[in-house]
């Protein structure tokens, strides 16, 4: 029995039909180096989409490999209660630096995205409970928004088909319009535009802020929800929000952190004031899984008292600050020194206008009549396709348009993984200008395959 037979056998892959893998069988990689990856037959990859958003220098990247393995010889994996080592205080310190925000003074491991939010919602209802306003325990979220496949962040996440069936299992959130400027939920044309968006999340807060905990958020980039990027006025509108109905705000930076908005966080494209940050996906580079979660010298104080008081935040997960995880991320932070992303955006501005050129240039080919809107920011970029573009009606399920792209960018080298109907580029840092464009002109082709074919 080949691999691949194999892998049909025993493994259930995530967010895949396993009857499709019949047809379209996995891909069996081998080895990966900077934005290519490579299968057992000898064809290379794109990876356009950083391995689910995750990858930053480039797969294999020599000096996050070595910082691994240095680790490796001395100290592999140790619980992180009554324990501690080296290699997280290093890391601890070098984000709080990096952060650069006076309020924020800690943060809290753990090991993915979700766990990430659920320690941040956690740790916002029980800074709410211990300031003695129990009835603060519930929160505000967009309905386009993502944080999450665990119960706790598919609550705080808008409603679709992806959760609706746990959707009972749910506890009680409150859910914002999203700005989602190309189908503004008010149908306003972005010249009248008056932020109707922010009035309805005000709306909620009038009435119910004595009992929201938090808002939580992904700052500019709402990833899964469709790749959908606002502006950065909204966000900071959001700030002021929180600050007045004395509601937390929660960020989550899971997929925007890291440089891939053009920032190292999304958030600093504005001045709000978070009092939570959720960080994973980019931390170690991409390479191994560790998540943290941000928070400010306040929230902390409300937890730190004699122990029979009972404030500890019981939370933490097996692999909280896994010794090689931090000595990843460790390396990665170094090679954003280095590489003086810090200090110097120009690097990525170059990509970051390359990348919003050649989106127009798509919308305005004419040949193309199923591109209605193109965005962008810093390394992320989308397409978003649509049956017809005066009505903006989008393609159905049955269309199965995802798997036909997907299926036809495999044939060009490049992997693309749409959202329903909106085709999203996540670039690795390390992408050159040379890559983009030859991805680009691989991405035209697809999109004439397509055109022809829909
Ligand atoms: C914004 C955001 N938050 C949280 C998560 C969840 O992260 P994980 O898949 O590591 O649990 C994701 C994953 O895509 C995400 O995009």
């Amino acid at each position: 029995m080949s691999y691949i037979e194999k892998d049909f056998k025993y493994i259930w892959h995530p967010y895949t039909q396993m009857k499709d893998c019949e047809k379209y069988p996995n891909i069996l990689l081998e080895r990966a180096k900077g934005i290519k990856l490579y299968d057992d037959k000898g064809n290379f990859y794109y990876d356009i989409i950083s391995s689910w958003w995750c990858n930053v220098h480039g797969h294999n990247h020599p000096k996050i490999k070595n910082a691994i393995k240095n680790q490796l010889n001395s100290l592999d994996h140790i619980m992180f209660a009554g324990f501690t080592h080296k290699s997280a205080i290093k890391l601890a310190e070098k984000l709080i630096n990096v952060l650069d925000d006076k309020a924020i003074t800690k943060i809290f491991f753990s090991d993915n995205g979700s766990t990430s939010v659920e320690v941040a919602i956690k740790m916002s209802m029980q800074y709410w409970y211990q300031k003695g306003k129990k009835n603060k325990k519930q929160f505000l979220c967009l309905d386009y928004g993502y944080h999450g496949d665990t119960i706790g962040t598919m609550s705080v996440s808008g409603i679709g088909f992806f959760n609706q069936k746990f959707s009972s299992l749910f506890y009680k959130v409150h859910r914002a319009k999203s700005p989602y400027c190309y189908r503004c939920p008010f149908k306003k044309k972005q010249e009248s535009c008056i932020f109707e968006c922010v009035k309805d999340m005000e709306q909620i807060l009038i009435k119910n802020s004595k009992n929201i905990a938090g808002i939580i958020l992904e700052p500019l980039v709402m990833g899964a929800g469709g790749m959908i990027i606002y502006p950065k006025e909204y966000l900071e509108k959001v700030g002021e929000l929180a600050q007045k109905y004395n509601v937390h705000l929660i960020l989550d930076e899971v997929a925007t952190g890291f440089g891939r908005t053009g920032k190292i966080f999304a958030y600093k494209y504005t001045n709000i004031k978070p009092d939570f940050i959720c960080i994973s996906k980019g931390l170690t580079g991409g390479i191994l899984p560790l998540a943290a979660t941000f928070t400010t010298e306040k929230i902390y104080q409300a937890f730190y008292d004699d122990y029979e008081k009972l404030k500890t935040f019981y939370h933490g997960h097996t692999f909280t600050a896994n010794p090689l995880s931090c000595a990843s991320a460790n390396a990665s932070l170094e090679i954003f020194d280095e590489e003086n992303y810090f200090e110097d955006e120009k690097k990525l501005k170059t990509i970051s206008k390359i990348l919003k050129y050649r989106l127009k240039s798509l919308k305005n080919n004419k040949i193309f009549k199923f591109i209605g809107d193109v965005r962008s920011i810093g390394m992320i970029g989308a397409i978003e396709l649509v049956r017809d573009k005066k009505t903006k009606k989008s393609f159905e399920i049955k269309d199965r348009i995802g798997m036909k792209i997907y299926n036809e960018a495999l044939k060009e080298n490049l992997i693309m993984r749409p959202i329903g109907n909106i085709i999203y580029f996540y670039l690795p840092l390390c992408t050159s200008k040379r890559d983009l464009n030859k991805i680009f002109d691989k991405t035209e082709k697809v999109l004439f395959k397509i055109e022809k074919d829909i």
